[in-house]
């Protein structure tokens, strides 16, 4: 059974969208190494993502979390797959308990496996945030910072959009690491972004606070989204 819910195919992996609500564009990434590992990042289990993942060759090596709140289905699918979990290291956020088994996240580099990352934002106990950066495909994942649903973008319609909250309390910076070009863009909201993807980068983060005020003026209808959300699968955060 195919998974129905995959968003995007690209060069060594595929992204798949939450099974229960397409409300907050939540997605997930699979991607497969040169050496034919898998790696799941911030994972939601699905309907035919065992035959999606046979299909994409290798086997499940590892699963990654990015941001502290994406825990997903994280943890039962590393232990499905028999596979090493990752995650930030720190006090998460309240009601987001970090799993106790799960190996750091490290700027240093992390023994076997492909990928670069580095920590976006670092707030204890509030926000701590991780890009990937697979060099071998100029891929970069980025889970929250930025994105591209409505719920992002202000009224002219950027095409990729610095997270509401962070307009406000400050964009980040350096998602792209010096010296790199990356050719895909995957985040965890919303589609894959695959021209330019420094240069929107840079746009989103530009006109963040620029943008500010029509993204205010479409804020009550997307708090309705949210409350949607939160009513329909008991949460609003993913
Ligand atoms: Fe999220």
């Amino acid at each position: 059974m195919a998974l129905a819910n995959v968003t995007h195919r690209f060069d060594g992996g595929f992204s798949w969208a939450r099974s229960s609500s397409g409300l907050l564009e939540c997605r997930s990434h699979a991607l497969r190494d040169a050496d034919g590992g898998v790696w799941l990042v911030d994972p939601f289990d699905g309907t035919g993502l065992d035959e999606e993942l046979e299909a994409l060759g290798g086997d499940v090596v590892g699963v990654i979390v990015l941001l502290d709140r994406h825990i997903r289905d994280s943890v039962a699918l590393a232990r499905r797959y028999g596979a090493r979990l990752l995650a930030p290291p720190g006090r998460w956020r309240r009601g987001h308990p970090r799993p106790q088994d799960a190996e750091a996240l490290r700027a240093e580099g992390i023994d076997a496996c492909p990928f670069t990352f580095t920590p976006i934002i670092q707030r204890e106990g509030q926000w701590l945030e991780w890009s990937l950066w697979w060099p071998e495909r100029a891929v970069l994942v980025v889970p929250e910072a930025v994105g591209t649903p409505d719920y992002y973008r202000s009224r002219a319609r950027e095409p990729l959009a610095v997270h509401p909250v962070l307009r406000v309390a400050g964009p980040p910076h350096g998602l792209v690491a010096p010296g790199t070009e990356p050719q895909l863009l995957l985040v965890g909201h919303g589609d894959a972004v695959e021209a330019d993807v420094a240069g929107t980068i840079e746009l989103a983060i530009g006109e963040a606070r620029r943008e500010l005020p029509s993204f205010l003026l479409a804020a009550p209808r997307h708090a309705v989204r949210f409350v949607r959300a939160a009513v329909g699968v008991g949460r609003a955060s993913c």
